[in-house]
């Protein structure tokens, strides 16, 4: 069973059951939440790094298992340097304090998307937070880092090709069990629940493959206002959801 109370306008999840394994979130509006403060757009990715931590605590705390967070996508290279170098700090403070952050909270990091174009630093980071937290049970946390669902297919498909070339594996073997295995999110399950604030009805080349099934919420709160209170109401639609995955 699973209903959405209202508790002084606040969503409070009765019923802990269904709670979606994976949920995955484009992290939009961090830029138009500073404009209309008169702030510069890295003042928004700020307080969009805030929001995540506390996402993130909440998922962990409702057993929520993965969560998967869109960072930074391969089209956003197309934004003016000066933005991309602010993404880039912020992401680089963000894994330098992961641990501290984290400390105690049982929570695993894992990085998808094509990390080879980041910076050594990051790359450091990345290798570092992702080792010292790889023994955590608790929730998993998927950070989308220069990701790309057409990349990550087209990157899949040509190592099958290779693999074909070289006789590791054969053509009748390719079937979609198997390319999920090239992927990225190898030994991720798919998303169930993929939630987009900030007004854009759009996946932005977000888990092409994974989100074939997924149920989507999306709402216009930006992304540095989405609260706990708007998780759970995200949560509570997709418990009402009837998933049909094409039967009856
Ligand atoms: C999302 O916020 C952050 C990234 C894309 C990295 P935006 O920067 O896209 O914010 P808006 O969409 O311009 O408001
Ligand atoms: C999607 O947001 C990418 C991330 C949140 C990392 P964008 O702001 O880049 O998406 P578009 O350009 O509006 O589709
Ligand atoms: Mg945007």
């Amino acid at each position: 069973m699973f209903f959405l109370r209202k508790k002084k306008n606040r969503a409070v999840l009765e019923h802990k059951d269904k709670i979606p394994v994976h949920i995955a979130v484009v992290m939009d509006g961090n830029g138009r939440w500073a404009e209309k403060r008169g702030l510069p757009r890295k003042a928004g990715h700020r307080e969009g790094a805030n929001t995540l931590k506390r996402i993130v605590t909440e998922c962990d705390a409702i057993g929520v298992r993965y969560l998967t967070a869109y960072a930074f996508s391969t089209e956003n290279w197309n934004r003016p340097k000066d933005e991309v170098d602010a993404l880039m700090s912020l992401l680089l403070e963000f894994l330098k304090n992961a641990d501290k952050e984290l400390a105690g909270k049982n929570i695993r990091i894992l990085v998808i998307g094509d990390t080879e174009r980041l910076s050594d630093e990051i790359r450091r980071e990345i290798t570092r937070v992702v080792s010292n937290t790889s023994a955590n049970t608790g929730l998993s946390l998927v950070i989308a880092l220069n990701y790309g669902g057409r990349c990550e297919i087209a990157s899949a498909a040509a190592r099958i090709a290779r693999d074909v070339k070289d006789g590791r594996i054969s053509p009748q073997d390719v079937d979609e069990k198997l390319f999920s295995e090239y992927l990225y999110t190898k030994g991720i399950p798919d998303p169930d629940l993929v939630i987009r604030p900030s007004g854009e009805n759009r996946l932005s080349n977000f888990l092409l493959w994974q989100s074939s099934y997924s149920e989507f919420w999306y709402s216009n709160i930006l992304w540095p206002d989405f609260s706990r209170n708007d998780l759970h109401e995200a949560i509570s639609e997709f418990q009402r959801r009837n998933r049909r995955y094409g039967g009856l």
